[in-house]
């Protein structure tokens, strides 16, 4: 499939009643890096200060997957109720169309393969920086969605109205709903006013 931003199909889809707890990596089946710039990380729920944090971070697994293509979401679990069980997050980005570069970057100490958005696919939902309360400490979490074949995804009105309004986004109705395989998953925490 030639990579493209989605339309939202709307359809009414019943409740989804399981619920990822707060921190839970549903599936890792790629390790996933991600970093503001190459001198290093951004994962394993480390602090990054909001001003390192201004611009979108690069993603990159630890190899090239040739012909996947990918969807990145950010949600801050947090945004409304800290330590919550996120059912109720800010949607910070969306954004389908990423491939894997086939040349290696080194970041730290590691060899990674970045997520690179070469067809410059307009974002679902533009990255919008952490910004949380000041003294609030959230958990910026980023999840990686395999989309190769998939055009287009059927969620319910709710769900599809939290993707534009940002706010009250079910990250797990929402991956229940679009039937999509989450294929990895981080976070790094940003404390407000930092
Ligand atoms: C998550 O928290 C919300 C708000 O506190 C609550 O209404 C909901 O029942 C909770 N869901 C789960 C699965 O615990
Ligand atoms: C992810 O990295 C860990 C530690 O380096 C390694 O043990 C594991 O096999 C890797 N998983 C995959 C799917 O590559
Ligand atoms: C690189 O990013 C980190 C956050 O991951 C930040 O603390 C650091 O200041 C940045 N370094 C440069 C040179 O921009
Ligand atoms: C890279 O490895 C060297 C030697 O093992 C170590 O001293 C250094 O702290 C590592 N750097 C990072 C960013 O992990
Ligand atoms: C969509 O969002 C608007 C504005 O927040 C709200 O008034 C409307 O009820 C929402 N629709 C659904 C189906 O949730
Ligand atoms: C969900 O996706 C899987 C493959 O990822 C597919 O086999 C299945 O038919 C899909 N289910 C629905 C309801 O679209």
């Amino acid at each position: 499939m030639k990579a493209g931003s989605f339309s939202l199909v709307l359809a009414l889809v019943g409740v989804a009643a399981a619920m990822t707890p707060p921190g839970l990596i549903p599936s890792n089946t790629e390790n996933m890096t991600v970093f503001f710039n190459t001198s290093s990380l951004a994962t394993n729920g480390i602090a990054i200060a909001q001003s390192a944090a201004k611009n979108t971070p690069t993603l990159a697994l630890d190899k090239s997957l040739t012909g996947t293509t990918f969807m990145v979401l950010m949600v801050d679990p947090d945004a409304g109720n800290v330590g919550g069980n996120g059912s109720s997050a800010f949607l910070h980005w969306m954004q389908d169309g990423f491939t894997s570069s086939s040349k290696s970057v080194t970041v730290g100490n590691k060899t990674v393969f970045a997520l690179e958005n070469t067809e410059n696919v307009v974002p679902i939902a533009a990255y919008l920086p952490p910004g949380p309360p000041t003294g609030q400490t959230h958990r910026y979490t980023q999840y990686l969605v395999d989309t190769t074949g998939v055009k287009g995804f059927t969620v319910s009105p709710s769900v599809a109205n939290s993707t534009m309004t940002r706010v009250a986004f079910n990250m797990q109705d929402f991956v229940k709903q679009a039937n999509l395989t989450i294929i990895s998953a981080n976070f790094w925490k940003t404390t407000g006013g930092t």
